[in-house]
Formats: C-alpha cells, structure tokens, sequence
C-alpha cells in the first residue's frame, strides 16, 4: 500500500449546529403540567415536543428547573445537581433529553454560576462561621467605617447590594436579592465546584448551557464605589439600580479570563455550546468582546431588538454595525422575548409583532423565541394577588408575572395547560388566541412562524448567506442575503403607512412570504408596495418564482408528524 506523502486538505470543520439553529426557550413553570398541581413539569414538556418539531424549531433552552426556594423563580439555586422534585426527577430529565434527542431536538440547560440561593448548603456553611472552609466562596466584607454597608453598589432589585449577617459581623454582597448571594469567582475552589456541576449535566446529555448573568460575575478586587450615572433620570418607573454607572460591580476585564474557562469546560465535549446573558443595553463592541478569538461564548445573547426604540432608524443602523461588529466566524443572535421583558406584542403591538418575528427568523442570526410569543401572546393583566416576582414586589412597576402565564394550548379550562389550577392565570383571551386554534387560521401568527421557519429550514441563504443592510427608505428596514446566486430581500415596513419602496437590483423577484401571508408567489418589478406594518420576503432575480415555495401549515412537511 502507497503511503500518502503529500497531506490532503483538511476537511473544513463541520458547521456547529447551533449555527443553523431556532432556539425555543422554555419557561417550564408556565408551558404544560402533566401532574395536575398547577405547575408546568418536565413530563408536560415531553408531551409537547411534537409541538416544536411542528413548529419547526431545532433546539430548547429551559430556564431552570434545580431545586429552588422560588424567591426569584429557579434563578436562585439550592442544588445545582438536581430537579426540583415540582419539575419531576432526574430520571424525567433523561427521558426528556432522549425524546428531544429523538426528535433532532437540542436541549440546552440555564446555569446559574453568578449567585446561589441563601438555602445553598455551600452558603449555610459559608455563613456559619468567618473560618469556615467556605466563607470565602462568597464575597463578605467589613462594614465601613460608620457601620454601613462596604460601599455604594445597587441591587438590581432595588435596595443595597449588601446584606448584614449579625451572627459573624460581616456584609454579604447580593446582585439581585438578598436570598441569592454572590459566589466568589475569584476562588478556585468555587471553579472546581462548578466544573463538577457542569459535567454533572454534560455527562447526561445535555446540548449546552445559557450561562446567567456573565458580566456579573467579576467584580472590582478593591471594591471601590460605583460613580453616579449622569444620565439617571429619577422618577416613577426609573429603576434606581440605573443612578449609578456599574463599573466596579460588574463587566470586569477580566471575565473574559474566565469565560475562556467556561469555554474550556464545554469544549471538552464536541458540539455542546456556550451561551451567554449579556447585560441588556450592550455595545455591539461589548457584544463582540464575549467572543474573544473564538475561545468564549459560542453565543452572546443580543437584546437590542428589545431595547432600541422600534424605529427603522435604530433597527437598521443596529444591524449593519452589529453584523460588521462581530469577530469572523461569530454567529450573531437576537432575542425579541424572554421571562424578563414585556412581551413583544405589548411591546410594539399585534401589528409590528409580526414584523418582528419575520426580523428575527430571516436576519443573519441564531434567534431566540420565546413560548407564547409565536401565538402573539401579550403581557397578562394580573391583580395584585398574582404578585409573585421579587422584582415587581421590591419596585412597582417591574414585575415579570404578566410575562410568564401560562401556554395555551386550546379552548378547554386554563387553555389546556394544566387540569388544576394554575399557578398564574391563562389569562382572559386564552380562548381564543390559542395553539388549536391559530394553527387552523392559515393567517394567524403562529401559521406566520410555522411558514417562516420552514422557509428558513428549506433556503440555506437564510443560515449560510451573507447579509447587506440597504440604505433606509423612511419606515422601511431592508436587507439582502446572498449566498452565491441566490439573493432574497427582506422589506419590514416599521410604520402603519403604506409605502412604495425600491426593488434592489434590476430583475425584480417573486414574493415568498408576506407577513400579512396573502402574496405568496406575487411578482415584484422595480418597486414594491408594503402596506402598513407588513413585512416581505422576496427572492430577486427573473426565475425566481422557482424553488420558492415553502410549506404551508397544514400541509406535510418533514417535521409533520402530527402532534398531541
Ligand atoms: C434571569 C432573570 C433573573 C436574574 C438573576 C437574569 O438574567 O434571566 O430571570 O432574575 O438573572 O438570576
């Protein structure tokens, strides 16, 4: 046998599949109850899976299901290495993991590194003496010199950052309430703690993680106060968290340092990723950090299309500089909804929802949908009964319970979501704005997500083509993809004026996909006329009519297996 003397080529590393992902997060609380206590569990989840694969989406994340006293709802941890026995047990978790497995579904886990619960036992230890082995797993620090707390950092939720524990003399630090102190990250024994914890999941299958919270993770060694934030406008509904500019408690330049670190934990498990939280309102500079060279986040979670004024303006000057921003080879994301922020269509209304889901599925991105979102579900109204979050209990205004009622399913009692009672109400219109019914309007939301997904799934030049963002033509935010030939333009009309826009290149194109889904297969010429608050997709070139279509709901597609 002839012995190779020349290397070949190496073949090119195969496109980590998060690349080409939708990810579908899943409030596990509020998504389907199978055991009747009111509560959404893992075994509900299962149940619905052929919901997603219907739905056309690759991959779930779940927020988080370890045991947990509920003070901020899963986000404070008492076990990092067990289900909470109201989600079910570990053994529900595997068969979830092997039927999504099954499926060709992800399932991507939340990691709460930055704090734990104050019921941890590493924080009942940690308290329970100065010379205990784990009192510095935590950040405890002296009162200053008048008694008061070690320095002026802000709680997200209000109040100080520090609480005082009267039995050992010190202040603790807690970013968000005092239930959930702050791990100290500067410790190596708390790495080795949570390398362990991340294996714990690895080993089990999972597909990855979304890391809570990352730029909270390092603070300032010295500790040094905060500045004011020159901005701050006080007054009701400013979140006093924002009167000081967080330079010292959080973003540190070196939590890239450890984000390698993190990198390092998951890479020693091919094709699971690395997903990160990054503050909301972060730089496309800031966003592109988080990727290092290639040795960071797999993913940073870009918020911008929840915090920039939904103008053409901003929308289209994002994408171009944020597309132009990232390292080469980074895989941009946007997120339009999650359990934190008003729902996108209490946000920007019915109308622009829909243009913002044709945004966020067409644009060079990973996106991010959250449940309910693809049914157009709005913040709930909620007496204050239903006040459970610690935020909105601490300052009015910023509770998160209108964004995590229930799923709804159908049109039987609590909308199919559980045979009890649920722990948040469906709300009021669950009757009819639910998953049985839309899923029949060949017009409704959902059958716009379905159809925009399968468009995604059928045309590579959505995942592989590069993006050009056209100059703006008034409401109108417009973009190309192009992978080789291929060519498709995207026109979101922000306003509710109909407008006349220009068609790029000189060869017209065919509709593909209307947001309105009533011009499938219409010609476009030189310009094209977008009604108010319509999004199109439209593939350019004169045979462009060919290879267009895309499944409509209800007829069978690959993923079309029925579902419960
Ligand atoms: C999570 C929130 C949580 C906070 C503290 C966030 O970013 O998404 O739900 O309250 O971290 O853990």
């Amino acid at each position: 046998m002839s012995r190779r003397t020349h290397p070949a080529t190496p073949p090119a590393p195969p496109r980590p599949w998060w690349h080409d992902a939708v990810v579908y997060q899943v409030y596990p609380r509020s998504f389907q109850d199978a055991d009747g206590d009111g509560v959404g569990d893992l075994a509900g989840i299962a149940l619905r899976l052929d919901y997603l694969t219907w739905l056309g989406v690759n991959a779930i994340w779940l927020s988080p299901i370890y045991p947990s006293p509920l003070v901020d709802f899963g986000y404070d941890v008492s076990d990092y290495t067990a289900v909470d026995p109201v989600y079910g047990t570990l053994d529900d978790l595997g068969r979830l993991i092997a039927e999504a497995h099954a499926r060709g579904l992800r399932l991507i886990l939340d990691l709460v590194p930055s704090h734990t619960s104050d019921r941890h036992p590493w924080f009942q230890a940690s308290r329970s003496s100065r010379d205990d082995p784990k009192r510095d797993w935590y950040l405890w620090r002296d009162p200053a010199p008048d008694g008061g707390p070690p320095n002026n950092w802000l709680s997200h939720f209000g109040g100080r950052a520090w609480t005082w524990d009267a039995a050992t003399g010190q202040f603790y630090l807690h970013s968000f309430v005092p239930e959930q102190p702050d791990l100290n990250w500067r410790n190596p024994e708390v790495l080795d703690a949570m390398a362990g914890v991340m294996r714990f999941w690895l080993d089990r299958g999972i597909d990855g993680f979304r890391v809570d919270v990352i730029h909270n993770l390092l603070k300032d060694e010295a500790f040094r106060d905060d500045p004011p934030n020159p901005d701050f406008v006080p007054g009701p509904g400013a979140n006093p968290y924002h009167s000081l500019r967080h330079l010292h408690s959080s973003d540190q330049p070196d939590v890239h340092r450890l984000l390698r670190w993190f990198r390092r934990q998951i890479d020693a498990y091919p094709g699971r990723v690395l997903i990160g939280e990054v503050e909301y309102g972060s730089s496309v500079e800031r966003l592109a950090r988080f990727y290092g060279d290639g040795d960071e986040l797999h993913l940073a979670l870009n918020f911008s299309l929840m915090t920039l004024p939904w103008e053409s303006a901003a929308i289209a000057d994002h994408l171009a500089r944020y597309d132009a921003a990232l390292p080469p080879g980074a895989c941009p994301t946007f997120v339009v909804g999650n359990h934190d922020r008003a729902r996108v269509a209490t946000r920007i209304g019915p109308a622009q929802a829909r243009v913002a889901a044709m945004l966020l599925l067409t644009a060079r991105n990973t996106p991010f949908v959250y449940q309910g979102d693809e049914l157009g579900m709005r913040n709930a109204e909620l007496g204050p009964e239903h006040q459970r979050d610690p935020w909105g209990l601490r300052v009015p205004g910023h509770g998160r319970d209108p964004v995590r009622t229930p799923m709804r399913w159908d049109a039987s009692g609590h909308a199919g979501f559980t045979t009890g009672e649920p722990w948040l109400p469906v709300g009021d219109d669950a009757g009819t704005e639910n998953v049985a019914r839309l899923r029949e309007d060949e017009r409704s939301i959902l059958t716009l997500h379905r159809r925009l997904l399968a468009l995604r799934r059928a045309d590579a030049v959505f995942t592989l083509g590069r993006q050009r963002v056209l100059p703006l033509a008034g409401d109108v935010v417009g973009y190309v993809r192009e992978d080789g030939e291929r060519r498709v333009w995207v026109a979101l009309n922000l306003g509710s004026r109909e407008v006349e826009v220009e068609t790029p290149g000189a060869g017209g194109g065919t509709i593909a996909l209307s947001t309105a889904l009533d011009r499938e297969g219409e010609a476009v010429g030189r310009s094209l006329r977008l009604r108010g608050d319509e999004g199109c997709v439209v593939v350019l070139g004169r045979n462009s009519g060919r290879g267009t279509s895309t499944p409509r709901a209800g007829r069978a597609g690959p993923h079309d297996r029925g579902w419960p």
